[in-house]
């Protein structure tokens, strides 16, 4: 069956689109291969207005032009990844859309004298469903916040079910805005899977470069500025000390922890700008290090494999700090050794869990996310 899936991240720079074929594997799993694979940067005008709507108070015609504006935009994305394919859209049985992220509130806040949790993606499934033809499962995460859970992190399902390994521990790493884990020990159940943010991922210093470039550049490509620059070992500890790192999983952290409040305290350091894009680098590759290192026993770290996906793989930088930051028994290693374009990930892992839905199967991890049974994820919109 082939399925696509759309993903745009906290990141905000565009719409990746993965083609995917499913068929059910010999052991009862999935066997997921690559089709086509597409990413449509945000025209940057789209770009600041889903920022502007992004977790603030905002005016409610924006949302609901937006929500409805997304859909095309993505249905022009599926369609370009489909004719670069050479594929028609009726091909396509499936379409998972995620859509964008504007706000998260998975721990329950004080509502009117409810406790309630929340989110909201934008970006509707029925206008998908009606520019393209094809069948779209979208709004994924408010089944699993409806049965108690925080609605995140949604991935861990899918990397339970490829890149579990009977012999070795392994953590997916995903380095987009914010950094995702995924622990899973040597042959674990789908319940001993273990899940959350480790903290900042690029967000951070894609805000900085923004800043010191006035906008011209949106991330530190290749690393270029963090290499020239050193870490100040004072703000590091500084950052380093902050509670959210002490916590146990599961624990989820958004653009409120690491966006415009947490870089306007960062440039009151009045570091250079390239020592405070190190430094903020140094910051995101040692608490994914120290995440993991601390979540497993030692005996579990013999053979053990980091596995990363997301942007933050073009970043050399942040790639040899996490090398450096991880102790040497451990291998990292990319997605890609093991067949999946780390700048797609995301995307497959929304065409699988559509795939899952499309099949009245449950794809979110009580374990992940706290929810008190696996659910349906998702709306269909045929
Ligand atoms: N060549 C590169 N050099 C450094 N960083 C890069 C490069 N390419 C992408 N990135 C980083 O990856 C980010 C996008 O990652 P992505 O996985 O799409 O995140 P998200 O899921 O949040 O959208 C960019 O904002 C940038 O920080
Ligand atoms: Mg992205």
């Amino acid at each position: 069956m082939l399925v696509a899936g759309l993903m745009s991240g906290t990141s905000l720079d565009g719409i990746d689109v993965a083609i995917v074929d499913i068929a059910k594997a010999k052991d009862d799993g999935l066997a997921v291969r690559g089709v086509a694979t597409h990413c449509v940067p945000y025209d940057p005008t789209v770009r600041a207005a889903l920022l502007g709507v992004s977790n603030c108070e905002t005016h409610t015609r924006e949302i609901a032009r937006l929500h409805f504006l997304l859909p095309r935009l993505y249905a022009e994305a599926f369609h370009a990844t489909c004719e670069r394919a050479g594929l028609k859209a009726g091909d396509v049985a499936l379409i998972g859309c995620h859509g964008q992220t504007v706000y998260h509130e998975g721990q329950p806040a004080d509502v009117l004298g409810h406790r309630v949790a929340s989110t909201l993606q934008l970006g509707d499934g029925s206008v998908l469903a009606e520019l393209t033809g094809v069948p779209v499962v979208s709004d994924f995460r408010p089944r699993d916040i409806a049965a108690g859970g925080q609605g995140a992190p949604l991935v861990p399902y899918f990397d339970w079910l490829l890149f579990r390994d009977a012999e070795r521990g392994r953590a997916l790493v995903n380095i987009g805005g914010i950094a995702n884990v995924t622990l899973l020990a040597a042959g674990c159940a789908q319940a001993q899977v273990r899940a959350y943010d480790s903290g900042p991922g690029n967000m951070a210093i894609d805000a900085l470069v923004a800043h010191y470039t006035e906008g011209a550049k949106r991330y530190d490509a290749d690393g270029e500025i963090a290499l020239s620059g050193a870490v100040d070992p004072e703000l590091l500890s500084i950052l380093m000390s902050d509670d959210y790192y002490r916590r146990r999983a599961p624990k989820s952290a958004g653009r409120e922890q690491y966006g415009r409040e947490f870089v306007q305290m960062l440039l009151q350091s009045g570091l250079e700008p390239a020592d405070l894009v190190a430094t903020v680098t140094h910051l995101t590759a040692a608490t994914i290090a120290d995440s993991i290192c601390s979540q497993l026993r030692e005996p579990e770290e013999e053979g053990f494999q980091v596995i990363v996906s997301g942007g933050g793989v073009h970043n050399p930088a942040l790639m040899r700090l996490l090398r450096s930051e991880l102790p040497e028994e451990m291998e990292l290693a990319t997605t890609a050794e093991f067949g999946v374009d780390p700048d797609f990930k995301e995307a497959i892992a929304f065409a699988v869990l559509a795939h899952e839905t499309w099949h009245r199967r449950g794809s979110n991890l009580p374990s992940a996310t706290g929810a008190r049974r696996q659910v349906v994820l998702g709306k269909v919109s045929y």
